[in-house]
């Protein structure tokens, strides 16, 4: 993002000025104005948090645990993030010095490019990406080298990309897989090239995994990047509840990296949210020792509402890669002419279904359009029918 100059009639910093709002935020305030309107907008579960992690909050309220935690989050919450991540990942973090427990994935990312970049640096990031990713950057003093990625290639970033656009100022990779928006999972193999280039060129690995948990398929298709031979040094991972255990709400999440980066990451959030929410540091406990049923019986209910869209979507003639995990699917909407923007308010304002325009998250996100499938079957059925009413009128008309 382009710095703009000063203006000193506005109380805003020009930085704050120079960032826009959240593209998806806009969908959402049109959303709230009617009722009759289906949401494939919105990235959020709409399962409400299993019972017993909602209870094991209660609980922790009853028994009056309402004081700040550590900075770094409860030791025993720390404790079971650890375990959890021996058992999945194999890396062992030390709870102590490597793990901190943040204000969900979005302040770990905040931490992260604020610990890890000076005023100037470059942060890689294959797109279309997550909407935080350029502000968040921007608001460090730093610049985004957007990667862009296309269907032929599964939106899989290459290596010829990330090579042909790597400066002597870039310091980091900001990888998020599996990707919001486009549901893509990059294999063993292409994570592996990516691991090399990322010595070749001596660079940091942001490793935004908050849909680890969500993979379709081939469970073990999924490979954690810190997992790799030399990554466990140059990586700081970010992870959270939100998404596998329904708990959008509760703001909790946590990043795991070298003690070095952790601790630099430490000294931020001790100075601006000083602990994570302490209700929520037990309800995630929780989550972890015994939420695993209930995430395996909402990862069904995705698999099976996934298929349900793709086809749907497919059938109507809006070309649309598989999508290997999170829960969104990422079609062209190309074959009707109209921008990504346009397509989305039209179909908003005559059919009432909300979808995510897909150039808000990157250049290469133009003629596509992001849908949530963590909704109802009832409601995909019904968004179905009325998308293909509006691109039937639309191509007819074109
Ligand atoms: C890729 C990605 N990272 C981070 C977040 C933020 O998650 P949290 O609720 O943990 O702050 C989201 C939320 O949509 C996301 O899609």
């Amino acid at each position: 993002m382009p710095e703009s100059p000063i203006n000193r009639h506005s109380r805003v910093s020009s930085r704050v000025n120079n960032i826009p709002f959240s593209g998806i935020r806009r969908f959402f305030d049109l959303i709230a104005s009617s009722d009759d309107i289906i949401s494939l907008g919105v990235g959020e579960p709409d399962f409400i948090t299993p019972w017993n992690i909602r209870e094991a909050a209660i609980y922790s309220i009853e028994r009056g645990h309402t004081h700040y935690t550590s900075n770094n989050g409860s030791l025993d919450l720390r404790r079971e993030i650890s375990k959890h991540l021996k058992n999945r990942t194999g890396n062992l973090y030390d709870p102590t010095t490597e793990i901190l427990v943040t204000v969900g994935v979005s302040e770990g990312l905040d931490l992260a490019v604020r610990a890890l970049t000076e005023i100037g640096d470059e942060v890689m990031v294959p797109e279309p990406s997550f909407v935080a990713y350029g502000p968040i950057v921007h608001m460090a003093g730093g610049s985004v080298i957007g990667i862009s990625t296309s269907m032929e290639n599964k939106f899989i970033p290459t290596i010829t990309d990330l090579e042909n656009n790597v400066t002597d100022k870039t310091r980091a990779i900001l990888i998020n897989n599996p990707n919001n928006p486009t549901g893509a999972v990059i294999n063993r193999e292409g994570l592996s090239k990516i691991a090399e280039f990322v010595i070749d060129n001596d660079l940091i690995v942001i490793a935004d995994e908050i849909y680890d948990r969500l993979i379709y398929g081939n469970k073990d298709s999924f490979v954690h990047f810190a997992s790799l031979p030399g990554m466990f040094e140059r990586t700081v991972t970010l992870n959270g509840f939100s998404k596998s255990y329904a708990m959008t709400g509760w703001r909790i999440g946590y990043a795991t990296g070298p003690e070095e980066i952790i601790a630099g990451m430490t000294k931020l959030h001790q100075y601006t949210m000083m602990s994570a929410p302490t209700v929520a540091q037990y309800a995630a406990k929780e989550a972890l020792v015994n939420g695993e049923n209930s995430l395996n019986e909402m990862l069904d209910a995705y698999s099976m509402r996934r298929r349900l869209l793709v086809n749907g979507l497919n059938n109507i003639g809006l070309d649309c890669v598989d999508p290997d995990g999170a829960f969104y699917a990422f079609p062209s909407i190309k074959s009707t002419g109209l921008s990504s923007e346009s397509f989305a308010e039209k179909l908003l304002m005559e059919e009432q279904v909300a979808v995510v325009p897909g150039n808000v998250f990157g250049p290469s996100g133009e003629g596509f359009i992001r849908c949530c499938y963590a909704a109802s079957v009832e409601d995909i059925k019904e968004a179905i029918l009325r998308i293909g009413r509006f691109v039937e009128r639309e191509t007819n008309s074109s």
